[in-house]
């Protein structure tokens, strides 16, 4: 298979990128900001989501089967949302499979639990605009697979995944170098980056496509993830301070536990717990 990863020097992206080499595919990955110093079998691309011309051009280029879009700006609409159509059209266009990440974050959290046939309802810019990105996908080509996921989670410092923005806040409130709270209202059910590649993988390789959703089996609040992190990575916890959101705020989704019935009916590769991926050895 040969693959294109869009936003390849990403977390998420760098995880796909190694995940993909591995498994023998041929691997072509953009950057947006600047080339990664990576190794391995990867050809690197420059490319702009905002640009559609660029976009069709890239992927063309490549000769993909599959693009795996693994990029966003945050709460950019023209990257978050226009940008994410601009790939599905250059997928067409190309006659390539699309996998395309979304986020739990398309949620309010006044229902708690999601399936994969739940409409989304944001409360938040950034949760707009991948809800936005979701619709403009699969009205572009309704065959992509559009996987819904939660908090990424690596490996800690020293490990192969590396660290998340998620990890990195624990390991910078348990040294002292951020002042903030962890909340004990605010619950997601966070994955391991590896395990989410190779289902994004699986999806790819199997070419199938409709909705699905990618989390980890357990739900914990934001402050039970930071002790888990604190105990994996050996930090302080007695550092990590709790509060409730619905308080203390800011303003956002609360609880948002990611359904994958459906999805695990397709799947075969696990997507383990935070209890179990974050556990002590
Ligand atoms: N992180 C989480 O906890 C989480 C939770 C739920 C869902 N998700 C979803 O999972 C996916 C991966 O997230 P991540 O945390 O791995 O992302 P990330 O580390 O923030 O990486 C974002 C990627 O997007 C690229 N990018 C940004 N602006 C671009 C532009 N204008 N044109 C082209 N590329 C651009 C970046 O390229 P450069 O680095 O070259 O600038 C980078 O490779 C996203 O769809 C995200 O919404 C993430």
């Amino acid at each position: 298979m040969r693959v294109l990863v869009v936003g390849g020097g990403g977390f998420l992206g760098r995880t796909l990128v190694q995940a993909a080499a591995a498994r023998g595919c041929e691997v072509y990955a953009t950057y947006h900001s600047a080339p990664p110093r990576q190794v391995g079998p990867v050809r690197w691309l420059p490319a702009e989501l905002r640009d559609p011309d660029e976009m069709t051009a890239v992927v063309r280029k490549t000769g993909c089967d599959v693009v795996v879009n693994a990029a966003h700006g945050k709460a950019d609409w023209a990257v978050t949302a226009q940008g994410a159509v601009h790939v599905a059209a250059a997928a067409l266009a190309a006659q390539a499979h699309l996998v395309h990440v979304s986020s739990d974050a398309v949620f309010s959290g006044t229902e708690v639990s999601y399936g994969e046939e739940c409409w989304p309802d944001p409360v938040t810019v950034y949760g707009a605009a991948k809800a936005a990105a979701e619709t403009g996908v699969r009205a572009v080509m309704p065959s992509a697979a559009v996987v819904r996921t939660s908090l990424l989670v690596g490996d800690g410092p020293l490990g192969p995944a590396g660290m998340g923005a998620h990890e990195r806040l624990v390991h910078d409130l348990a040294s002292g170098a951020r002042s903030g709270r962890l909340f004990s209202d605010d619950v997601r059910c966070p994955v391991h980056v590896a395990d989410l590649a190779g289902a994004l993988l699986e999806l790819a390789e199997g070419r199938l496509g409709g909705m699905f959703h990618c989390a980890g089996a357990d739900a914990v609040s934001r402050l039970e993830f930071g002790q888990l992190v604190a105990a994996r990575d050996g930090l302080d916890a007695s550092r990590l301070i709790g509060d409730e959101r619905r308080v203390s705020g800011p303003p956002g989704p609360l609880e948002v536990r990611l359904v994958g019935q459906q999805t695990r009916r397709v799947l075969r590769t696990r997507l383990r717990g935070a209890r179990e991926f974050l556990a002590v050895e």
